[in-house]
């Protein structure tokens, strides 16, 4: 459940009208709702109750400081795929003991890093990885916790790029060749084999392929605790999360099916627990998960204004002060983003879940709709957010939430266009406040030298 609701014909996040977040800090804003992001860290921590668990928050997903130390403060450990992820972890307070650190390339200094700080695993995707950190943790008279990544090979029914877990991907070892690979492992002085990890893909909308990929692995896991006594088994992240709502339009019942408040979990906590608490039971080992998205993918919105209406012959545009450097994953993953004004275009009492026939026919003449695609000002035609969307008719000047946006939204942003970062502000119940400035030009120049001959 997400706390982003119309309140007297506006959009609110918890209690704060975000017409007055976007007046205050202007526009293009990422705005975040910690109680969003706090509902949905209990409810799956909740379900999680029966196994020894630790969420590892995958902050790759949002690693605003702000961002990290809610979630630090509330018990999570964190996924981290960096040395800057880490670093950011230290400056937001997060707890390094309950750090694991994935990745496929990591980098010398990045795994001194992280000995020197004491992660508490690293996932190891290659046999050259694992014997360079051998050799690292050497020269620093250390053991390097590990655990190896799983590719257990199966089909996430995601998207191409976001499908990590089959044999194709760059991702993890071959459940066959990982038993001697770990036996290589355990003869190396300077590491520590403390677990296995997997994780199979993002955007994962069913249980199924969660559930197949745990009962691959379990086998495995069940011959490395007896042999090596290892300590957790983590699953990964990838719980997907509801972008798109079907389209009903023609009639005052549109805005109800298509609004912000319909957004919720693809799937709920209670099936994804119901399909993976039960096998992880029996193993009798920690669990951890890695959810990224689920987490903070419904607690953001990205804010953006109607810069100029433009008809064309073929088409209407409504250019926005967002672009794609902003969110790219519209261009990137072909990705739905349900985009709502944030003035309710007809408002309805809340209760009215069916407008009356009063209601109705006094916003028979309002809610018209119109097709038009929303671009940004990036000088590309994949600059878009939607194409051939039906929409209430947009003016300029109009504020435009673009929702779901809080997972890999600002992250995957750029400078392209020579575009400054936009800025981010975090809600909690009626208060808000700015979490990362606006760039300016000067700082896009920032950093750069003169060449010296
Ligand atoms: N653990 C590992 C090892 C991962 O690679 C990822 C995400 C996660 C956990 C967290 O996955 P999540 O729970 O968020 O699905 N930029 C793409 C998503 C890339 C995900 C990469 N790995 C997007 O915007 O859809």
């Amino acid at each position: 459940m997400h706390f982003f609701r119309y309140r007297d014909g506006k959009l609110h996040c918890e209690d704060v009208d975000l017409a007055r977040v976007a007046d205050e800090f202007g526009t293009p804003l990422y705005v975040y709702s910690a109680g969003t992001i706090l509902d949905h860290y209990t409810r799956l921590d909740a379900a999680l109750a029966p196994l020894d668990h630790l969420i590892c928050y995958a902050v790759k997903a949002n690693s605003n400081r702000a961002i990290l130390k809610l979630l630090g403060d509330a018990g999570a450990g964190f996924d981290i795929v960096s040395g800057g992820e880490l670093y950011r972890v230290i400056a937001a307070g997060g707890d390094v003991g309950k750090c694991t650190f994935a990745g496929v390339g990591k980098s010398r200094e990045e795994m001194e890093f992280a000995l020197e700080r004491g992660v508490y695993s690293f996932n190891v995707e290659s046999e050259a990885e694992l014997e360079y950190i051998d050799r690292i943790a050497s020269t620093k008279n250390l053991r390097a916790p590990i655990a190896l990544r799983a590719n257990p090979d199966v089909d996430p029914h995601t998207h191409a790029y976001v499908s990590t877990g089959s044999r194709e991907n760059k991702f993890g070892i071959a459940l066959g060749e990982l038993p001697s690979v770990y036996e290589r492992a355990a003869k190396m002085r300077n590491i520590e084999i403390v677990g296995v990890q997997m994780h199979i893909g993002s955007q994962i909308t069913e249980a199924g392929p969660f559930a197949s990929a745990i009962s691959k692995v379990t086998p495995l896991v069940r011959e490395l605790k007896s042999k090596y006594g290892i300590m957790f088994f983590s699953i990964g992240g990838g719980m997907g999360i509801v972008y798109r709502r079907a389209l009903e339009s023609g009639s005052g019942k549109w805005w109800h099916n298509h609004g912000p408040a319909c957004a919720g979990s693809a799937f709920s906590v209670r099936d994804y627990a119901d399909a993976i608490v039960p096998p992880l039971r029996e193993l009798g080992i920690r669990v951890l998960v890695e959810p990224g998205r689920f987490l903070v993918g419904n607690a953001g919105v990205l804010l953006t204004r109607v810069r100029y209406i433009k008809q064309t012959a073929e088409k209407k545009f409504a250019i926005v002060d967002a672009g794609m450097n902003d969110l790219i994953r519209p261009a990137l993953y072909q990705s739905y983003h349900e985009i709502v004004p944030v003035k309710e275009p007809w408002p309805v009492a809340e209760t009215d879940s069916f407008p009356s026939s009063k209601s109705r026919s006094m916003n028979k003449n309002m809610n018209k709709t119109e097709k038009i695609d929303i671009v940004g000002p990036v000088c590309e035609s994949g600059d878009f957010f939607v194409l051939d969307r039906e929409m209430p008719k947009l003016h300029e000047g109009d504020l435009l939430a673009i929702m779901s946006a809080g997972a890999y939204g600002f992250m995957m942003a750029s400078n392209y266009n020579s575009r400054p970062l936009a800025a981010e502000a975090l809600v909690r119940g009626d208060k808000f406040s700015l979490i990362r400035k606006r760039q300016t030009w000067e700082d896009l120049v920032r950093g750069e030298v003169e060449a010296e001959w």
